[in-house]
Formats: C-alpha cells, sequence, structure tokens
C-alpha cells in the first residue's frame, strides 16, 4: 500500500514540474501594480464569501461590484504605460481580464436583488478568469 502511494508521488512529480504556461513579459512597475491589484482580488473574494455566509447578500454584490466588476475596469489608466499591465498583454490574456469584470458585473446584479439563491449560481463563475488565466499564462 506504501509502495502504491509512493509510486504515485514519483509518477505525477515531473509533469506538475513542468510549466507550460505561456511567458508575458511585462515591465518590472506593471509586474508591480498587477501583484497589488491581484492581492487586491484575492481579499475580495474573500470578503464576498464571507459576505454570502453571513446572509449580507446585497453587501456582497456591492463588494463584487467595486473590487472586481465593471467599475474596477480602466483604474490604471492614469498610471504611465510602463506601470499599466493591461496594454502589454497579449490580447487574449488582456480580453480573459475583461471577462472577469463583465461576469463578476453579473455576480453582483445578481446579489443586488438579495436573492441569495441567484446569487450563489452566479458564485463559481466569479473565478472562472482567475483560473483561465493563471491556467495558461506566466510572467516569471
Ligand atoms: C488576465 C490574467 C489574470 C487574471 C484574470 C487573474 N490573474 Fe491573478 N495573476 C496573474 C499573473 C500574470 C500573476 C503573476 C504576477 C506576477 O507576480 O508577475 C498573478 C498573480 C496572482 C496572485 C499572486 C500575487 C502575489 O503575491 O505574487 C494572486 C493571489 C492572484 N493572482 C489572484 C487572482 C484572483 C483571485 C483572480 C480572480 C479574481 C485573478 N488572480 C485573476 C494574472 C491574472
Amino acid at each position: 500500500m506504501k509502495r502504491l502511494f509512493l509510486l504515485a508521488c514519483c509518477l505525477a512529480l515531473p509533469a506538475a514540474a513542468e510549466d507550460t504556461r505561456q511567458l508575458v513579459k511585462l515591465t518590472q512597475q506593471a509586474q508591480e501594480t498587477l501583484r497589488l491589484e491581484m492581492i487586491d482580488n484575492l481579499m475580495a473574494l474573500n470578503q464576498i464569501l464571507s459576505l454570502l455566509a453571513g446572509n449580507q447578500v446585497k453587501e456582497a454584490g456591492r463588494v463584487a461590484e467595486e473590487r472586481l466588476g465593471k467599475t474596477a475596469m480602466g483604474k490604471n489608466a492614469r498610471l504611465p504605460f510602463e506601470a499599466r499591465p493591461g496594454p502589454q498583454m497579449p490580447p487574449e490574456m488582456h480580453e480573459i481580464g475583461r471577462q472577469g469584470h463583465f461576469t463578476a458585473s453579473e455576480f453582483a446584479a445578481a446579489a443586488a436583488t438579495g436573492d441569495r439563491q441567484a446569487a450563489l449560481e452566479k458564485l463559481p463563475s466569479l473565478m472562472n478568469a482567475c483560473i483561465g488565466c493563471h491556467a495558461s499564462y506566466r510572467t516569471r
């Protein structure tokens, strides 16, 4: 039994070590902008989950719209070009990010009605863009 387990580990490791994602070169400043935005994304998701769990459905919708939705788009436009990750991304990668904002707004609209079931049904789609982009691209 133990040996079988070890074998499974060894078989799984080489595949996990190989990173086939496309490497995208961003300037140092753009990477820093992206990193801060990403940490905020993660915190926003956690806040949304906590609010939903506490039955504060409309509040969850408000956080989703402001931090992840269409309202959160374009806030880097005032930065110098070298600090803006979006325009430095391949168009397909940038599009995943844009779609992520749209889906977050769809979740926000469902949650704004206060209907918890409707919000829960849209909840998994909140992470589609995170997963789609992270599975396909890396910056280092
Ligand atoms: C358009 C592509 C894209 C989307 C969409 C995206 N990410 Fe990222 N994310 C990246 C890239 C690229 C990095 C690596 C940044 C770097 O360090 O260069 C990253 C890094 C991160 C990190 C690590 C930050 C650190 O401390 O280094 C977290 C956490 C993260 N993303 C969370 C999320 C969450 C949550 C979502 C969805 C709400 C999301 N991301 C959506 C591209 C994306």
